[in-house]
């Protein structure tokens, strides 16, 4: 059995305050790039979710010292002893993290050596690490597949390089940055991603010394440099969760204010969510999202990268769209594989087919192939409790959503999984009068 049994008795409007806390995919990369370092690092806006617990152990069996006070959510980091670590070691403490990848880079300038063990995350996608090879290669280290895992070696050091990303991905602009930082000479990175969270770390590393520059053709150039030193930052708002819980407000008929939500890193989402028929208020200290009365409308949202419409706000988003009147069409062109978390929410009662083809009007690099990842939504459909299973973070997030909405009652099944991503979820679905037991 899988960890984590949650009873969710549905159909009362979510109702209330909550706060979100910094960026889960900005925090772990902030805290690989301390590595870099010459000195002590402060992080701030550190919110307790398992990637943060996951980074922080694999940090500290590369000698690095790790202060974590978790209410201030102050994150203290001192690589002044930075050493090699056993491969089982880190591949026990890993888990199902993706991290590990990472930490290539500034383990090579630091080490001349770095292990990868056999990486998870979530199952939503072959998710290859192919981008991430290429590029660590092309800055001069060596790949060497082993049946534990990879083992990287540059002992003569990392040299600039050209590199044209087939995709803009996330973590391939950021193996490329944490790398290109004090690797020797210029690199150039065409075809970069330029997520808000990426940003982030650009502003890291500016903090510690490095020189990059991002135009508007999304190519980054960073020019190495031989020293860096330790930054103090706080870390950008986490615009999923902040969508998550706008997209939970939704669905449950609800109002909920996001302490802490950024509207710039948002406004893609914004559109789309008044779009459906929600309403907001942006304020100083963060968004307030709810659902105005009547009926909510259909629409047709294709995800993409920034700053498009962002993978990681569909699967919530979909949970409101079975409520909302005619049919919605959502086109994945991020993962080829996130719609199984519909499954769950059709056995609830939702009306929701999925589909082969591009039906969002753009052709995608998945259109020709065997994947699922256009997705039909007819509605409004009640919802019915139901037993279920947890998926993957974001997938799971949505189920809570659905048995939140649903009339009855409902047994979620491991939601350990939604502890990677949001913190304190239990206490914030107290706070916003959920009725919501752990069984387990
Ligand atoms: N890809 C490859 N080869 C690679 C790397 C990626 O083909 O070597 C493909 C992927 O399979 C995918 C696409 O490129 O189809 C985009 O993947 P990307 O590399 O951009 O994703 P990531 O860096 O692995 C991060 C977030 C994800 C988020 C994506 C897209 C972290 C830790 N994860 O993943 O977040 O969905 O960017 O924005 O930052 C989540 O938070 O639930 C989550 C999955």
């Amino acid at each position: 059995m899988v960890d984590g049994l949650l009873q969710v008795e549905g159909g009362r409007p979510l109702n209330g305050e909550i706060t979100v806390r910094g960026a889960k995919n900005l925090v772990p990369k902030a805290m690989v790039a301390a590595l870099l370092g010459t000195t002590p690092s402060v992080l701030h806006n550190v919110p307790l979710i398992r990637d943060v617990d996951v980074v922080s152990g694999l940090l500290s069996l590369h000698g690095v010292s790790v202060d974590y006070d978790q209410a201030e959510g102050v994150l203290r980091l001192d690589p002044s002893r930075v050493e090699s670590a056993h491969m089982a070691d880190i591949d026990a403490h890993a888990g199902s993290s993706r991290i590990p990848i990472l930490f290539c880079g500034p383990l090579l300038h630091r080490l001349g050596e770095a292990f990868i063990p056999d990486l998870g995350g979530c199952r939503i996608g072959d998710r290859p690490i192919d981008f991430h090879l290429d590029i660590l290669r092309a800055f001069g280290a060596t790949v060497d597949k082993q049946p534990q895992g990879i083992r990287l070696t540059a002992p003569d050091g990392l040299r600039g390089t050209v590199i044209d990303l087939p995709y803009p991905s996330v973590g391939a602009t950021e193996q490329t940055l944490l790398t290109a930082v004090r690797a020797e000479g210029l690199t150039e990175l065409r075809g970069a991603a330029v997520e808000p969270e990426i940003m982030d770390l650009v502003d890291v590393l500016q903090k510690m010394g490095a020189i990059i520059s991002v135009d508007t053709d999304r190519t980054i150039h960073v020019e190495g440099v031989d020293e860096l030193v330790g930054y103090n930052h706080r870390a950008l708002p986490d615009r999923i969760e902040t969508a998550s819980w706008a997209s939970a407000a939704l669905a449950t008929h609800g109002d909920v204010f996001v302490h802490g939500a950024h509207q710039s890193d948002m406004t893609t989402f914004l559109n789309i969510f008044r779009k459906v028929g929600g309403a907001f208020d942006v304020r100083e200290d963060g968004i307030r999202f709810y659902h105005p009365g009547g009926d909510l409308k259909s629409i047709v949202v294709e995800t993409n990268v920034h700053p498009g419409f962002m993978t990681d706000w569909q699967q919530p988003l979909v949970v409101a769209l079975t409520q909302a009147e005619g049919l919605s069409i959502v086109h994945e062109t991020v993962y080829e594989n996130r719609f199984g978390f519909t499954g769950a929410l059709r056995k609830m009662g939702a009306t929701i087919q999925v589909y082969r083809e591009c039906l969002g009007g753009t052709a995608c690099r998945f259109g020709q192939r065997n994947f699922y990842h256009s997705a039909v939504i007819s509605g409004p459909t009640p919802l019915h409790g139901a037993d279920i299973v947890v998926p993957d973070l974001r997938g799971g997030f949505s189920h809570l959503i659905a048995a939140l909405a649903a009339e009855g009652t409902s047994h979620v099944e491991g939601v350990n999984l939604i502890d990677r991503g949001y913190e304190h979820f239990m206490s914030k679905l107290a706070a916003l009068d959920a009725d919501v037991t752990r069984l387990a």
